[in-house]
């Protein structure tokens, strides 16, 4: 169902506006119940993980390249219009060609999702997007069975997050708790044993935990200015550190995400 746009203020084409407010669009997508799948590769991720478009948003030239993923929804909407208009409802130039707004999956069930979960990831309060879907993209590859986000943390269907992650926020379950660190006592109680990557003088190192074989993981992951929360480091079972040199004061939050997933990775997993 092609439809030409003549006007930005288009009300069938809201989903759309404002994009680079980064504040109004992470609490509105999900208020919403939606999200932006920006560029024809990751429209085509999210298609496959499952996700529903609720419509498509493309210059024209982009028509051809999509017919395949068009045909396939006769029902949703495809708005066309030129590259200035798009820009003007946007609030950038396209050049990334299609977007398409997607409905936000339904929120997965934490209790069946901590049952099932060896290793999981818990983001506490982490804001810039590039982060979390480098996180995300570093839990894929390490295999971290889930990632948990506190209440005040980032959306993680963010469009910037989506591309940083390369799509694996898709592909990686998670969740967002309700309240943190409270919401420890979950982790807890489904037999997690609880890891806050912290910079204590008393912190054992990333490798005496991984030798400690504690079984069922929770790796927690503080912010990029303050850390994590003193009540948080107090109630998890350990403080871990990745040991650093040349006087270096800490790593970037989604470095030593990935320092730590490699370093825990179960010894008889598959990751050799
Ligand atoms: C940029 S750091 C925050 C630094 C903060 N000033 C502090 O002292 O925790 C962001 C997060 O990355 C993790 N992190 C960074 N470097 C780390 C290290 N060497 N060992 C353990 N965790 C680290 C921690 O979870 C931290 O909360």
């Amino acid at each position: 169902m092609i439809i030409h746009l003549a006007d930005p203020a288009d009300p069938r084409v809201s989903d759309y506006t404002s994009l680079t407010d980064v504040q109004l669009r992470r609490t509105r997508e999900p208020a919403e119940g939606m999200y932006i799948a920006e560029s024809s590769r990751v429209l085509r991720r999210a298609l496959e993980a499952g996700h529903r478009p609720r419509s498509f948003f493309m210059a024209e030239k982009w028509l051809a390249e999509l017919t395949d993923v068009i045909d396939a929804h006769p029902d949703v909407p495809v708005f066309v219009g030129t590259a200035r208009l798009l820009e003007d409802i946007t609030g950038f130039h396209l050049h990334r060609g299609a977007m398409a707004a997607m409905h936000r999956p339904a929120p997965v069930d934490l209790p069946a999702l901590l049952a099932g979960a060896r290793r999981v990831a818990v983001l506490e309060d982490i804001v810039d997007h590039t982060n979390i879907g480098a996180i995300f993209r570093s839990a894929a590859a390490l295999g971290v069975d889930a990632v948990l986000v506190s209440p005040r943390c980032g959306d993680p269907l963010y469009r910037r997050s989506i591309r940083v992650s390369m799509g694996t926020v898709f592909q990686v379950p998670w969740a967002r708790l309700t309240a943190w660190p409270e919401d420890m006592s979950l982790l807890r109680s489904a037999g997690f044993t609880t890891a806050a990557l912290a910079l204590k003088p008393d912190s054992l190192t990333i490798r005496q935990l991984a030798a400690r074989n504690d079984g069922k993981l929770a790796l927690i992951l503080g912010t990029e200015g303050d850390g994590l929360g003193a009540e948080t480091v107090a109630e998890a079972d350990h403080a871990v550190m990745i040991p650093m040199h040349a006087g270096v004061d800490s790593l970037n939050v989604a470095a030593a995400s990935a320092v730590a997933f490699f370093a825990t990775q179960p010894p008889h997993g598959t990751h050799g």
